[in-house]
């Protein structure tokens, strides 16, 4: 049996030349590196694809998120509540722009933000609401939405791994205040390096994102504000180009693949399957997570076999060492702690073949009736 990647990039690579080399090089030989027309056209396509009216190119998506969060006004003396279970970025950033974190746990199925967690812990300082499309299943918006509204909070989107979800129809990220892309390598719409970019539809705001990253400056020589080095290069604005073309098909791809697995691995004890779409959630399967209470077992399992799996995440953020000074206990968010103990994410990539969603099948199989 041969082995299984988790994520295959030389061979996403080899899909795309020549063309990809041909854009590569088209900048390169053009002298034109930083703020150029390929970044301007990638912001427009992919508003458009999201039913923006704009988007601004930043060098990632943790960058994304924390101007965001700085082009609202969220600061110093604000709270930001957002989940536990997602990657450090998503807290990091509320830090990062002077504001505090506040955590609400997540819903037992789609491990997403629940919004009746977020309604009890609401206070006054709350400014923002954070909610993660993981995995990229889109969160339940219209709970999100209701509240906000409630409350006059701005919703920011971490839409990092949900690139295309939709929920009810319409593309998550055009749902907030400002929706957070990243272009790093493995995600769905990878770069050749680090990426990023923020939609919207409110102009003003887009472009205090914009002087943000061009160190808080609109016009050459003139600060407003101390702001950061955060644009979108142009090489990975045509890279990009490039493989937006091709991102309908390998979503559907993952879909495809993520149907496969739910036929193959249907009923096996000791296994939970991530939830179906539906006509509310439209996910892009960035990741195909299942859950077991013997998960390390599981990935040793598979490991021995020769298929790759990953955890995202083994430590809940209010958990990280890093955010000690916010004061949680182990406890505080019960769903997203059993989660990161149990959930074990399988290869999706759209290059897998049937051969190898079979292999991926057939290990967890022997491992459930081994159990
Ligand atoms: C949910 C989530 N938020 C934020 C980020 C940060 O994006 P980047 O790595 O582009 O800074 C990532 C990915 O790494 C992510 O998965």
């Amino acid at each position: 049996m041969s082995p299984v990647p988790f994520v295959d990039l030389a061979r996403q690579f080899e899909e795309l030349s020549p063309e990809l080399e041909r854009a590569l090089l088209r900048v390169a030989r053009s002298g034109h590196y930083v703020l150029g027309p390929e970044v301007a056209a990638l912001e427009r396509e992919l508003a458009v694809d999201h039913g923006c009216a704009g988007a601004v190119g930043l060098n990632s998506g943790t960058d994304a998120l924390l101007l965001a969060l700085r082009a609202l006004g969220i600061g110093p003396g604000h709270e930001v509540i957002t989940t536990p279970f997602s990657f450090f970025a998503t807290s990091e950033a509320i830090v990062l722009a002077g504001a505090r974190p506040v955590f609400a746990d997540v819903e037992p199925e789609s491990l997403n933000l629940d919004p009746s967690a977020v309604e009890a812990v609401l206070s006054e300082r709350t400014r923002a609401i954070l909610p993660v499309h993981l995995y990229g299943r889109p969160c339940d918006m219209d709970g999100i939405l209701a509240i906000a509204r409630r409350r006059d909070l701005a919703v920011v989107e971490d839409c990092a791994q949900a690139v295309g979800a939709r929920y009810r129809g319409q593309p998550v990220g055009s749902f907030g205040a400002l929706g957070c892309l990243s272009f790093f390598p493995t995600k769905n719409l990878g770069a050749l390096g680090d990426g990023g970019m923020v939609l919207g539809n409110d102009t003003r705001l887009l472009e205090r994102v914009r002087a943000l990253a061009a160190h808080g400056s609109r016009e050459r020589y003139l600060h407003q504000e101390i702001g950061a080095n955060s644009r979108l290069d142009e090489i990975q604005a045509a890279a990009l180009r490039v493989k937006r073309a091709r991102l309908a098909g390998w979503t559907e791809a993952r879909r495809r693949n993520a149907g496969r697995y739910r036929e193959l691995l249907a009923n096996l004890p000791g296994l939970a399957l991530p939830p179906p779409d539906d006509e509310r959630f439209g996910s892009t399967w960035h990741q195909f997570t299942v859950r077991a209470k013997d998960r390390d077992g599981l990935r040793a399992h598979l490991e021995r076999r020769g298929i790759a799996s990953m955890i995202y995440y083994p430590v809940p953020l209010h958990l990280q060492p890093a955010h000690r000074d916010l004061g949680y206990a182990p406890g505080a968010f019960p769903v997203a702690e059993r989660a990161a103990a149990e959930v074990l994410s399988l290869p999706i990539h759209p290059h897998l073949s049937e051969e190898d969603l079979r292999a991926v099948a057939e290990a967890v199989r022997t491992w459930a009736q081994s159990n």
